[in-house]
Parts: C-alpha cells; structure tokens; sequence
C-alpha cells in the first residue's frame, strides 16, 4: 500500500539518523537544531507503549529517570518515579549509611501504607490531640495508640476525639487492643495492596488496617480510602516499576572514589555496593563528568566481577570510544551527554563538550554494536526534546525537569510570591563542598582551589512529579503518534529529521501573537 510507505522524494529531505547525522559531522548538533517529519500512521498517542528494557535485569515502564543530583533525587523522588514506571538514582553528596537508608525507603515503600503514622500514648489528654490536629491541620481524627516502646496498645477513634471529652486521658477514651484488628506484617505478602483489600472486604465498617510485627509493635497504617484510589489507578496504562518480589525499583549512584595514595579504594567501593546490594538495589550508576577514563573503568570492571547480576549504568561519555570503554569494562547503560545541563559550565569553563544530538547519535551507535542501552542526559526542556532524545536514546535523565517538583528535596523558597526550589549543578562549588569534588576529578579536600562546572540556581515550583509526568509522557506519545510508531523500539526506526534554521525555530513557537495563556 503506497499510504503506509515514505515516498523517495520525502526521503531526500528527511532523512533517517544514519544518513542524516554523518552528512552533519561538521557541526555540533543539539535538540533545537533538529525537528522530526511526520511517518504515515495508524497509531493513536494513547495506544503507544512506552516500555524499555535498559539491562537484562532492569526494565523501566516509562523511559525517564530522575537523576543522582542533590537537589533532585532521595527516596521521596525515586518513589515517585518508581510510582509511575521510571527509576530514580539515589545521590551520593551525604554519608553512605544515609544513602543506604535512603534506598531501604525506597525498596520498603509498601504503596498505600502510611509507614510512620502519627500515634498518640495513652497518657496524652483528649485536647492534647484536638490541639495537634488543630497546629498540624490533619484532615483526619483516627490515631494508632502506643506506649513508649511502639507496642500497639489500641486505636483512638474520631468518635471520642471531641471537644466535649477533652479533659479525658486517651487510655480512658481507647478501643482496647484486642478488639484492634490488625495484620501482621509478614502477611501482607507479595501484593500488599490485594492482601488490604481482602482485609476490607472481610470487615465491614472497618476504614483503617493496622500493619504489626512479631512483638506487636506498630509498623504501618493501611486506609481503606487509599486502596480503593490505588485499585482505581491499577488500569492506569503505565505501571509503577516493581521487582520480581513486588517493591519498587530504585537506583544509587557512587563514585570512583580513591584513598590517602590517590588510588582507587576498591574496598571502600565494594563494601559501599555490597551494603547497596544488600538493600536490594536495582542498578547503580559509576557517575562521574568524564566517564572515558582509567578510574571510572576500574570502578566498573570491579563491580561487574564482584556483582555480575548487578546492572551498572556509567559515564558520562560522549565519543563512541568511551561507550566502547565502558562497555568492555562490563557496564550495562551508558549515560551520554557532558556540558548539556541546565546548570552546567564545563563547556564554558573547560572547553569541552558536545551538543547532545550529535552526542547521542555517535554514542547510540557505538552502543548498538556493544549491545548497551544509551541514556540521555542533559539538556532536556521540553517534551518535543525527550522525544528527538529517544529516537536515540533508550531512556532520558532529566535534572531540571524534575528539581522544581514537591519531591525534590529541599525547601520550598517565596520570592515575590512566587514559589521556587533550588537546583545546583554537582559540580558547583556548593555541591562539591557537600562532597561531589571526585565526580568532577577536583580535590576533596575543601581548602584546596578547585574549579566549578556548574551553578547553584532556582527552579520554580511545578507541583508533583505526578503532574510533570504526566505533561511529559503526553508529549512523547503525540511525538509517536506523529511519526506512527506503536513502541519506543519503532521510534528509533521511522525517526527521519531535518535542520532547523533560526527562522523556523522561531516558527516552532508561538508567534505573532499576545498570549494568554501558555500550553502548560
Ligand atoms: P538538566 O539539563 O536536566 O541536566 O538540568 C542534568 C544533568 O546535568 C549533569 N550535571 C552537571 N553537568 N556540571 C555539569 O557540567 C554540573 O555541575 C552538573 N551537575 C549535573 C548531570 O549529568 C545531570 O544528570
């Protein structure tokens, strides 16, 4: 059928990567330098699958993940992100043992339980807990009681949290213990969730599941309101990304790190990743700026024979022979892009870098012959850019995109009534000072001169990384749909592109008119 197929006269203007990218060699190309022609389609957005398989071991719902950047992924990130297909790559600018910890959040997320809900001890009176419900505008009135040690000792019922009783104690106002009906945390088994809604259904009138363990203590609050909302969103299209024992997947990030003698400190490293592994951490990412180089390989050479399952992700490179490097060192994922970020300078301050199109398509290549997935890093504004990205790519990390998100970490900033949230490069001084030097080859030691790569900046505040992902993901399935590619793998192959010149960058945006509202 002639509809179905690109007519030869289109394809002297719009050309597939292989053709396009080597007749542009001369030139550093990056995601506003190329737009992509339209593909005869039957592919409707909504009917586009977006999975992508990075490793053997590790397979995404979604192509995005948020990146190992202090101001943009700790637990409450890589949650969120896990939540809604993708992966988060937890930072390393803090402690080990709190990196750690911050990936046992992740693995231990039970979604839909409340893993630290606020209780109340039974010595507390009535207008105690009136008075924190009132400071801390709970919208509840329901409260697990404990006594000092955490043992549950029974439920404080919004019936009795009333102004009129409020001289009484909670111990005389309790529904006791024994008649608390509860599960043990061991029964909740593979599937939570379902395991909750049997509760439910068995007790009627019952809202609120108590999760224990062995020794009675209080592990979690389960409500019925939140299963019945998590059971509604499992028709959702993307999945959350789960392992095969059901927890969400999470990833770290460590670095080459090296001892007293400047040589790397294989111990030190294998103990880090070994404690990770032990956690249940789903890949980890060797991060550094210059991936294509002795540390960064050795990192990855010891970790792929101490943890063969382990999938690795490295980088970042931007040359086919540093993809082949780390390939042949045993990393699984190479992240590919240097100077491309929001907040970077190392093109500024050192000279060096390369436009990410360019980059993605030299690195893709090298990829594809040594069989490693390709992740785009850097650089990414806007969903059109995710989609030119993963017409090379099989995943995009994006720092800024996500660093205005309430599950960032940090606080919340007023600035003239507007509300933002900090976003620093890992290589500005700031980041370096909390520990990130060894990503960018400085010293660590803080008296000594060192040169920043990147800046500390705000981003504003764009509300959940539910909402963003959502904004996003619409975006690349319309970018499918226009090209009639049913699934990511079908992206890369009808991807045809064209220069853009300045003019027609200006006619890709809104223009020649007073606008009132943007499409965001
Ligand atoms: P976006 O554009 O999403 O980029 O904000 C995030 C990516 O930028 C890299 N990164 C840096 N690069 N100096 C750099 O040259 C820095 O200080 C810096 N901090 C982060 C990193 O790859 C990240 O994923």
């Amino acid at each position: 059928m002639a509809a179905t197929r690109q007519s030869g006269f289109d394809d002297s203007f719009y050309q597939p990567a292989d053709q396009f990218f080597p007749a542009n060699n001369h030139l550093g190309l990056t995601f506003d330098d190329v737009t992509l022609a339209t593909f005869y389609s039957e592919i409707l957005p909504r009917d586009t699958q977006l999975e992508t398989q990075l490793t053997k071991n590790l397979r995404l719902n979604i192509p995005m993940i948020s990146p190992d950047m202090d101001t943009v992924t700790e637990s409450r990130m890589a949650i969120a992100m896990a939540l809604n297909g993708g992966l988060g790559l937890i930072h390393y600018n803090m402690p080990e043992r709190q990196q750690l910890s911050e990936v046992s959040r992740v693995k231990f997320h039970v979604q839909g339980m409340i893993q630290e809900p606020i209780r109340v001890l039974p010595e507390q009176h009535i207008g105690d807990v009136l008075k924190m419900i009132e400071e801390r505008k709970f919208s509840f009135s329901t409260f697990p009681v404990v006594d000092a040690t955490g043992k549950l000792i029974g439920l404080l019922s919004s019936h009795v949290v009333k102004p009129r009783y409020a001289k009484r104690k909670v111990a005389e106002a309790l529904t006791p213990r024994a008649q608390v009906r509860t599960l043990n945390q061991k029964e909740l088994g593979k599937d939570p969730i379902a395991r909750a809604d049997k509760f439910f259904n068995e007790h009627l009138g019952i809202h609120k599941l108590l999760v224990v363990d062995d020794k009675d203590h209080l592990h979690g609050l389960i409500t019925l309101s939140d299963i019945e909302r998590i059971a509604a969103e499992r028709n959702a299209q993307f999945k959350p990304a789960r392992d095969a024992n059901f927890r969400l997947i999470c990833g770290a990030a460590v670095s080459a790190t090296r001892n007293a003698f400047g040589e790397l400190d294989r111990e030190r490293i294998l103990n880090h990743v070994g404690a990770l592994v032990e956690r249940r951490v789903d890949a980890v990412a060797v991060s550094t700026a210059h991936g294509h180089s002795r540390g960064v390989g050795d990192t990855v050479k010891v970790l792929h024979d101490a943890f063969p399952e382990l999938p690795l992700i490295a980088g970042n490179v931007t040359s086919a022979a540093g993809v082949e490097y780390l390939a042949d060192c045993g990393a699984n994922a190479v992240k590919a892009g240097q100077g491309a970020g929001s907040i970077c300078t190392t093109r500024i301050v050192a000279g060096v870098g390369i436009p990410q199109m360019t980059a993605l398509y030299v690195c893709a290549r090298a990829a594809a012959r040594k069989k490693v997935a390709i992740l785009a890093d850097g650089g990414i504004a806007k969903s059109g850019d995710v989609v030119k990205a993963l017409t090379l790519a099989q995943a995009v990390i994006c720092g800024g995109i996500f660093a205005g998100c309430n599950e960032a970490p940090g606080e919340t900033l007023e600035i003239d009534g507007k509300l933002y949230k900090q976003y620093r490069g890992m290589g500005s001084f700031a980041a370096m000072k909390a520990g990130s030097a060894a990503r960018y080859g400085q010293p660590t030691n803080p008296a000594q001169k060192v040169a920043a790569e990147g800046i500390e900046a705000i981003k504003e505040a764009c509300g959940s990384v539910d909402r963003v992902l959502a904004q996003l993901i619409g975006g690349i399935q319309s970018g499918m749909g226009y090209l009639g590619a049913a699934n990511l793998e079908q992206l890369r192959q009808k991807a045809r592109y064209i220069r853009v010149s300045p003019a027609g960058m200006r006619e890709a945006a809104p223009h020649d008119v007073v606008e009132l509202k943007t499409g965001n």
